[in-house]
């Protein structure tokens, strides 16, 4: 046995785990994690504005009234009164279909997990946005899926980015994409643009992923209507309890076409047997009893008021030369950095000043973003929001005049933004 002193089986991992590699980052974020650091960085939802005692009611009924069911294995895909349920939800964006091609899964992380486990074999592409989402790209990654970007304009993905990568890169699996709320980039895609998505997709005879965690989550409006509404055939919807109940429960679900949805039910025995029967009650039990869509609109409104916290101070803080998008829903704004900055290499000056951010390499696979950065909104007050930009806006215009005496960006070192910039979990979401 060879290894080190740290890890003696170093030497024994399968190659899908040499992508699992951590960074000075993580070391950063322990120190972001001090109550008197505001974060700017996790998308954790505000699960607060539950009533937890009606939930605390909720799971001793659960227990005390179904507890040979809930506290038993269950069906691999999913209790089938809360598969109905999904769907009611999923009809607000659009989708129709069968609780038969419903699969239950412990979050859309374990949905990402399981596609890209059937789909890919190792080199095989991958399309995503520039940037996307941090916890899709880990996911490809240890699936050994050669990524690639397709840019993105103000309304999401660009068709004819799409449209280079698919016929520039031989076996493609599937295109993912965020199409409402974007994380992290605050983008929605126009209805034009969806379907403009979908045609493409169709052209290319390849299947579209579509992320969906933040579509009831817009300050405006009906929500955006999913792609999966156009086409049920050509694409896997994934949904999620995560962002609209709690994230803690660990709930969320894929909608597949037929053949997909066998395999999905059969990998996801393989991985877990069944989800989790007693968060599933809990979740339907809710759905059944409370006034969820009122619940969803106290968080819209709640979201809103941190958007606009964060779009104000910005505008009235923010030094020249930073620009930012302006989400209609979600949880985050993407900052571009005036062109001489390098937001990983910001970053630790910026906790030294209690304020953190997510630096935007961790959202590339191949190095893009270091004049990025991702804010999330959801967790602080209006205040604490206000004052995260004002340390933060000072943290800017510091290294911009360090930019102006010594002519460069004040770098302390090589970098620590790659491809593989490491985000510990709870700056995952
Ligand atoms: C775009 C996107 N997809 C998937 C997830 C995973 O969510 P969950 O597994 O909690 O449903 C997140 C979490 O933040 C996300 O932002």
């Amino acid at each position: 046995m060879a290894g080190n002193r740290m890890d003696p089986w170093v030497d024994s991992y399968a190659q899908r785990a040499q992508g699992l590699t951590t960074s000075a980052i993580r070391a950063l974020f322990s120190v972001a994690a001090r109550p008197e650091v505001v974060s700017l960085a996790g998308g954790m939802p505000y699960v607060s504005a539950l009533d937890s005692d009606q939930f605390a009611d909720i799971a001793a009924r659960v227990v005390r009234e179904q507890g040979a069911v809930a506290l038993q294995y269950g069906s691999g895909q999913g209790d089938q009164t809360l598969r109905e349920q999904i769907l009611e939800i999923s009809g607000l964006v659009g989708v129709r279909s069968h609780p038969d091609d419903v699969v239950v899964t412990a979050g859309s992380q374990m949905g990402l997990d399981l596609v890209t486990k059937i789909f890919c074999d190792p080199g095989d592409t991958v399309i995503v946005e520039s940037p996307s989402y941090v916890g899709a790209l880990g996911v490809f990654r240890s699936y050994q899926c050669n990524v690639v970007h397709a840019a993105m304009d103000e309304q999401g993905l660009d068709p004819q980015s799409l449209r280079e990568g698919l016929s520039e890169n031989p076996r493609v699996k599937f295109i993912y994409t965020i199409p409402s709320f974007h994380n992290p980039a605050g983008l929605t895609q126009s209805y034009e643009r969806r379907k403009e998505i979908l045609a493409i997709a169709q052209e290319f005879n390849v299947p579209i992923l579509e992320d969906d965690p933040y579509g009831l989550l817009g300050f405006e409006g009906e929500p955006p209507k999913a792609i999966r509404s156009l086409d049920d055939q050509s694409v896997i919807y994934l949904g999620s309890f995560s962002k609209i109940i709690a994230s803690g429960l660990r709930v969320g679900w894929v909608i597949a076409p037929h053949g997909v949805r066998e395999k999905l039910v059969l990998a996801a025995e393989a991985a877990t047997l069944c989800p989790s029967n007693f968060s599933q009650l809990v979740v339907s039990r809710y759905l059944a009893e409370q006034p969820w869509q009122q619940q969803i609109k106290v968080f819209q409104e709640l979201y809103r008021e941190r958007r606009d916290a964060l779009l104000q101070s910005m505008q009235a803080l923010m030094p020249l030369g930073v620009t930012w998008t302006v989400p209609l829903g979600g949880f985050y704004s993407w900052l571009t950095l005036p062109q001489q900055l390098n937001a990983t290499n910001m970053l630790p000056r910026a906790i030294g000043s209690m304020v953190a951010y997510v630096p935007g390499t961790g959202f590339f696979a191949d190095g893009q973003g270091a004049q990025n950065l991702r804010l999330s909104y959801c967790y602080p007050d209006p205040a604490r929001i206000e004052e995260g930009v004002r340390r933060l806006s000072g943290v800017i215009e510091a290294e911009l005049e360090l930019v102006d005496t010594f002519g460069v960006n004040g770098d302390s070192g090589p970098s620590t933004g790659s491809a593989h910039t490491h985000i510990p979990k709870s700056d995952l979401v």
